[in-house]
């Protein structure tokens, strides 16, 4: 099976479960439609698909690892909830429709991306895997999500106390998008069975981080050069955030080369890990050049 069919295959099994929740009829349905709206609006599922496949090739039981991979997904969204608030990065489209708070507004939207993170945990602990697994697996991604990972790399984005040199927008990067797609490969072991030190373990970990830094340093690229038709979110938000980025700070040819980089170690870091890892080689080199 080529990787992209791979891909498709896996995605659709995520979304078919993601579609599951949130359908309960209950007085504050609209904060329920607010949080599907933002899940199902169709994001590339990047992150649930990792760790499924990090799970399979690992020698876990992928069905029974999708809670988390659900999990990884909602909290991902709840992210790009909150991004686009205005006290964030003001943005009014987010994965080709209007972004939370311009449909539900800014009261909704911040509601929506609280109970969508509470309900990432919620689904996580309802994991029918090994308890051990389940709780390594939760802590991980807690750690992820928040002051040490996600939020305290959207922390460091949105204010000016950094210097935005190499060091400062890689540990930037790293934690706002890192953080989350390296649990996201990391889980998918743990939910194999496999333990902190294990050596699937830490290849997921170092692609994770590769291919994150690759991620967003296009993510930054995109921005400059494409338009919110392609993207399905605005284009130019950086700058009108006036966003120092890797794209304005070094430049869309060095950024290009930095990608490369980024992607070859991602690669490097899985190869020989797995007993098939053409999968993971696929995926970092289809994101380089990805186009939204
Ligand atoms: C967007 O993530 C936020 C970043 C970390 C750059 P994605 O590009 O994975 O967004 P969706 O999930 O496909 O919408
Ligand atoms: C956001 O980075 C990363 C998150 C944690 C959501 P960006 O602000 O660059 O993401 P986009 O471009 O809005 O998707
Ligand atoms: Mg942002
Ligand atoms: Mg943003
Ligand atoms: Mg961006």
């Amino acid at each position: 099976m080529s990787f992209r069919d791979e891909f498709d295959r896996i995605c659709g099994v995520v979304e078919r479960q993601l579609g599951q929740y949130f359908r309960e009829k209950v007085p504050q349905s609209r904060l329920l439609d607010a949080m599907s709206y933002s899940l199902m609006a169709g994001g590339k599922r990047i992150r649930p698909v990792l760790l499924l496949k990090f799970c399979e090739e690992a020698g876990g039981d992928a069905e029974k690892a999708l809670p988390l991979a659900c999990a990884v997904e909602m909290l991902h969204t709840y992210s790009l909830i909150h991004d686009d608030l205005p006290v964030m990065d003001n943005d009014d489209l987010r994965r080709g429709k209007p972004t939370c708070h311009k449909v539900y507004g800014e009261c909704t939207a911040t509601l929506a991306g609280d109970a969508l993170q509470t309900a990432a945990f919620e689904v996580l602990l309802s994991a029918d895997l090994a308890p051990e697994s389940v709780i390594a697996a939760g802590r991980y991604f807690a750690k992820a999500a928040g002051a040490a990972g996600m939020c305290g790399g959207q922390e460091l984005d949105t204010s000016e106390y950094l210097t935005r040199d190499a060091a400062g927008l890689t540990l930037i990067n790293d934690l706002k998008t890192g953080a989350l797609i390296r649990a996201a490969c990391v889980i998918g072991v743990i939910a194999a069975g496999k333990n902190a030190g294990d050596g699937q373990l830490q290849a997921a970990e170092n692609y994770g981080i590769h291919l994150a830094r690759a991620f967003q340093i296009r993510d930054d690229v995109l921005d400059v050069v494409s338009n919110a038709d392609t993207l399905g979110k605005p284009a130019g938000s950086d700058a009108a955030n006036n966003k120092a980025t890797y794209a304005s700070v070094y430049g869309l040819d060095r950024c290009r080369d930095l990608i490369a980089e980024e992607t070859k170690l991602a690669i490097s870091a899985v190869t020989g890990k797995f007993e098939d890892w053409s999968f993971f080689a696929g995926l970092a080199e289809s994101l380089e050049e990805r186009k939204s």
